[in-house]
Protein backbone atom coordinates (compact mmCIF):
# COMPACT_ATOMS: atom_id res chain seq x y z
CA UNK A 1 0.00 0.00 0.00
CA UNK A 2 1.55 3.46 -0.92
CA UNK A 3 1.76 6.66 1.16
CA UNK A 4 -1.23 8.69 0.99
CA UNK A 5 -1.31 12.24 -0.28
CA UNK A 6 -2.04 14.85 1.46
CA UNK A 7 -5.31 16.81 0.88
CA UNK A 8 -5.19 20.18 -0.44
CA UNK A 9 -8.07 21.74 0.51
CA UNK A 10 -9.44 20.50 3.85
CA UNK A 11 -12.71 22.72 3.57
CA UNK A 12 -13.90 20.96 -0.43
CA UNK A 13 -17.34 20.40 -0.40
CA UNK A 14 -15.60 16.59 -1.76
CA UNK A 15 -13.31 16.60 1.57
CA UNK A 16 -16.55 16.76 3.77
CA UNK A 17 -18.74 14.22 1.71
CA UNK A 18 -15.53 11.47 2.05
CA UNK A 19 -15.76 11.66 5.42
CA UNK A 20 -19.53 11.59 5.99
CA UNK A 21 -18.91 8.40 3.68
CA UNK A 22 -16.37 7.10 6.17
CA UNK A 23 -18.56 8.10 9.48
CA UNK A 24 -20.84 5.68 7.65
CA UNK A 25 -18.64 2.85 6.64
CA UNK A 26 -17.10 2.78 10.46
CA UNK A 27 -20.63 2.45 12.46
CA UNK A 28 -21.74 -0.27 9.56
CA UNK A 29 -18.25 -2.71 10.28
CA UNK A 30 -19.13 -1.19 13.39
CA UNK A 31 -15.80 -0.06 14.09
CA UNK A 32 -14.28 3.13 16.25
CA UNK A 33 -11.98 4.13 13.43
CA UNK A 34 -11.21 4.01 9.46
CA UNK A 35 -8.67 5.65 7.17
CA UNK A 36 -9.46 7.01 3.66
CA UNK A 37 -6.84 4.64 2.19
CA UNK A 38 -9.44 1.39 3.70
CA UNK A 39 -12.06 2.55 1.44
CA UNK A 40 -9.69 3.60 -1.62
CA UNK A 41 -9.38 7.02 -1.22
CA UNK A 42 -4.97 7.52 -0.96
CA UNK A 43 -5.77 10.72 1.27
CA UNK A 44 -4.53 11.85 4.37
CA UNK A 45 -7.54 11.64 6.20
CA UNK A 46 -9.11 9.62 9.70
CA UNK A 47 -12.29 9.13 11.45
CA UNK A 48 -12.42 7.93 15.51
CA UNK A 49 -14.12 8.05 18.35
CA UNK A 50 -13.47 6.80 21.91
CA UNK A 51 -16.54 4.84 23.04
CA UNK A 52 -17.16 6.13 26.41
CA UNK A 53 -15.25 3.34 29.19
CA UNK A 54 -12.89 2.13 26.77
CA UNK A 55 -10.38 4.38 27.74
CA UNK A 56 -7.99 4.66 31.12
CA UNK A 57 -10.87 7.76 32.07
CA UNK A 58 -13.71 6.65 31.28
CA UNK A 59 -14.88 9.72 29.40
CA UNK A 60 -14.48 8.34 25.73
CA UNK A 61 -13.56 10.99 23.09
CA UNK A 62 -16.17 12.19 20.27
CA UNK A 63 -16.15 11.36 16.62
CA UNK A 64 -13.14 13.11 15.33
CA UNK A 65 -12.27 13.96 11.81
CA UNK A 66 -8.02 14.37 11.23
CA UNK A 67 -7.23 15.46 7.83
CA UNK A 68 -3.43 15.87 7.19
CA UNK A 69 -2.97 14.74 10.75
CA UNK A 70 0.69 15.18 12.51
CA UNK A 71 1.62 12.92 15.62
CA UNK A 72 4.41 13.70 18.16
CA UNK A 73 5.35 11.78 20.69
CA UNK A 74 5.64 12.94 23.76
CA UNK A 75 6.65 10.38 25.79
CA UNK A 76 8.13 7.28 23.79
CA UNK A 77 7.93 4.74 26.95
CA UNK A 78 5.75 2.20 25.05
CA UNK A 79 2.76 0.15 26.43
CA UNK A 80 1.58 -2.88 24.70
CA UNK A 81 -2.03 -2.71 24.16
CA UNK A 82 -4.70 -4.56 22.47
CA UNK A 83 -5.45 -4.12 18.49
CA UNK A 84 -7.86 -5.10 16.12
CA UNK A 85 -8.39 -3.44 12.71
CA UNK A 86 -11.71 -3.66 9.93
CA UNK A 87 -8.57 -4.25 7.22
CA UNK A 88 -7.99 -7.41 8.90
CA UNK A 89 -10.99 -8.84 10.18
CA UNK A 90 -11.95 -11.13 13.65
CA UNK A 91 -7.84 -10.70 14.40
CA UNK A 92 -6.20 -9.26 16.98
CA UNK A 93 -2.93 -8.29 18.57
CA UNK A 94 -0.94 -7.09 21.34
CA UNK A 95 0.83 -3.74 19.36
CA UNK A 96 3.51 -1.50 21.90
CA UNK A 97 2.93 2.19 21.41
CA UNK A 98 4.32 5.14 22.98
CA UNK A 99 1.18 6.32 25.55
CA UNK A 100 1.47 10.36 25.36
CA UNK A 101 1.14 12.30 22.25
CA UNK A 102 0.28 15.34 20.23
CA UNK A 103 -1.78 15.83 17.37
CA UNK A 104 -2.39 18.69 14.86
CA UNK A 105 -4.96 18.48 11.78
CA UNK A 106 -6.96 20.06 9.93
CA UNK A 107 -10.66 19.58 10.53
CA UNK A 108 -13.57 19.86 7.70
CA UNK A 109 -13.96 24.02 8.01
CA UNK A 110 -10.05 24.20 7.42
CA UNK A 111 -9.13 24.76 11.04
CA UNK A 112 -6.03 23.75 12.67
CA UNK A 113 -7.09 21.36 15.61
CA UNK A 114 -3.91 20.62 18.36
CA UNK A 115 -4.11 18.26 21.25
CA UNK A 116 -2.82 16.00 23.36
CA UNK A 117 -3.90 12.13 24.01
CA UNK A 118 -2.80 9.72 25.95
CA UNK A 119 -3.25 5.61 26.91
CA UNK A 120 -5.81 4.14 24.60
CA UNK A 121 -6.97 7.43 22.64
CA UNK A 122 -3.27 8.00 21.94
CA UNK A 123 -3.47 3.83 20.55
CA UNK A 124 -6.15 4.75 18.11
CA UNK A 125 -5.25 7.78 16.89
CA UNK A 126 -1.49 6.06 16.71
CA UNK A 127 -3.59 3.07 14.31
CA UNK A 128 -5.47 5.46 11.99
CA UNK A 129 -2.70 7.16 11.15
CA UNK A 130 -0.26 4.21 10.30
CA UNK A 131 -2.85 3.38 8.01
CA UNK A 132 -2.11 6.95 5.97
CA UNK A 133 1.71 5.45 5.66
CA UNK A 134 0.70 2.10 4.12
CA UNK A 135 1.53 0.73 8.41
CA UNK A 136 -0.86 -2.01 9.57
CA UNK A 137 -0.67 -3.23 13.21
CA UNK A 138 0.91 -6.53 12.54
CA UNK A 139 3.97 -4.25 11.51
CA UNK A 140 4.14 -2.88 14.90
CA UNK A 141 4.16 -6.21 16.54
CA UNK A 142 7.39 -7.32 18.53
CA UNK A 143 5.44 -10.43 19.39
CA UNK A 144 3.43 -11.56 16.64
CA UNK A 145 2.60 -15.04 19.07
CA UNK A 146 -0.02 -12.27 20.66
CA UNK A 147 -1.43 -12.12 17.10
CA UNK A 148 -4.87 -14.51 16.38
CA UNK A 149 -8.01 -14.64 16.04
CA UNK A 150 -10.85 -13.30 18.36
CA UNK A 151 -12.07 -16.36 18.98
CA UNK A 152 -9.35 -17.96 19.58
CA UNK A 153 -7.97 -15.35 21.81
CA UNK A 154 -11.19 -15.18 23.75
CA UNK A 155 -12.29 -19.34 24.11
CA UNK A 156 -15.68 -20.77 22.26
CA UNK A 157 -17.96 -20.04 24.84
CA UNK A 158 -19.76 -17.26 23.26
NI1 LIG B 1 -7.04 -0.27 11.22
Amino acid sequence: MRVADPIEDPSAPEVRRLALDMIDTMRDAPGIGLAAPQVHIPLRMVIYYVPEGRDEEGEGHPLTILINPEITVLDPALETGAEGCLSLPGMVGSVPRPQHIAVKAFDLDGQVQEYEAMGYHARVIQHECDHLDGIIYPMRMTDLSSLGYVEEMTGHDE
